[in-house]
């Protein structure tokens, strides 16, 4: 099975049941004109966080990692007009296409994107006492992922979700010599969860038009 079916049947699958609509396609391809990074999540990703901020009825939601909003109007989509959506962006240039973006999806009101390193705008957040969230998208950069899982679980309630998105990485996850640092987060956040009663996770491996990768969902238990 080659990468090119994958991304196929992720056609097809969004041809089906995905309503990816014009202001999302136009997000993507704005994105990419302003010569941002292609790595946001798949259609059918983005459709998933959706449905799972759905069904937890969530009102408040955290994503760490903008990029140019597409993630973000999948999350914020979810939610009800009154709730609120916080993402926090590293690159002003991401962060200010993103705004764009989220305006053109209708969605401006509900979100807020802070711009800086979000190491720092997590205590900020904790400090404006900003939380819970009912559920956080982690999605920056790799190798702080578990001061990030740890800020999220602070700024949880019992019930809520954490979603991690990149955990596979291509299968060098299982790499304990690796010395990419983006992998060494990963497998510190495994070992951090390992006997770690507050959450309760698993991490699904997933193929598409995104390559081969995975994503981490921990519901919280404890704050
Ligand atoms: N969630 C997006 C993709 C995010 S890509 C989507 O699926 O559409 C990762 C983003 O994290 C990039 O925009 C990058 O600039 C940002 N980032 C990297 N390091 C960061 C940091 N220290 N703090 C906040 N954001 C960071
Ligand atoms: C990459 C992919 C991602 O989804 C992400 O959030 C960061 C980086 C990548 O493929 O490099
Ligand atoms: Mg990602």
């Amino acid at each position: 099975m080659s990468e090119d079916t994958w991304g196929t049947v992720d056609a097809y699958i969004l041809d089906n049941v995905v309503e990816e609509d014009s202001a999302l396609r136009a997000a993507l391809a704005d994105s990419r004109a302003a010569g941002l990074p292609d790595i946001a999540v798949s259609a059918a990703h983005g459709k998933l966080l959706s449905l799972w901020a759905q069904t937890l009825g969530a009102r408040r939601i955290l994503e760490i990692g903008t990029l140019g909003g597409y993630s973000t109007i999948w999350l914020a989509r979810a939610l009800p007009h009154d709730g609120a959506l916080i993402s926090l962006e590293y690159e002003a240039k991401h962060a200010e296409l993103a705004r764009k973006n989220l305006a053109r999806a209708g969605v401006a009101e509900r979100v807020t994107i802070r711009v800086g390193a979000a190491l720092d705008s997590l205590p900020v957040l904790a400090k404006e006492s900003q939380g819970p969230f009912d559920l956080t998208f982690i999605d920056a950069d790799k190798q702080n992922i578990p001061a990030y899982f740890d800020w999220a679980r602070r700024l949880s309630r019992p019930g809520s979700l954490i979603i991690v998105d990149n955990v596979v990485r291509r299968g060098a996850v299982i790499d304990a010599s690796t010395a990419d640092a983006a992998v060494q987060g990963v497998r510190k956040l495994y070992a951090s969860l390992k006997g770690d009663r507050r959450v309760s996770a698993t991490a699904v491996q997933t193929v598409g038009s995104k390559g081969y990768d995975g994503f981490l969902v921990a519901r919280v238990l404890e704050v």
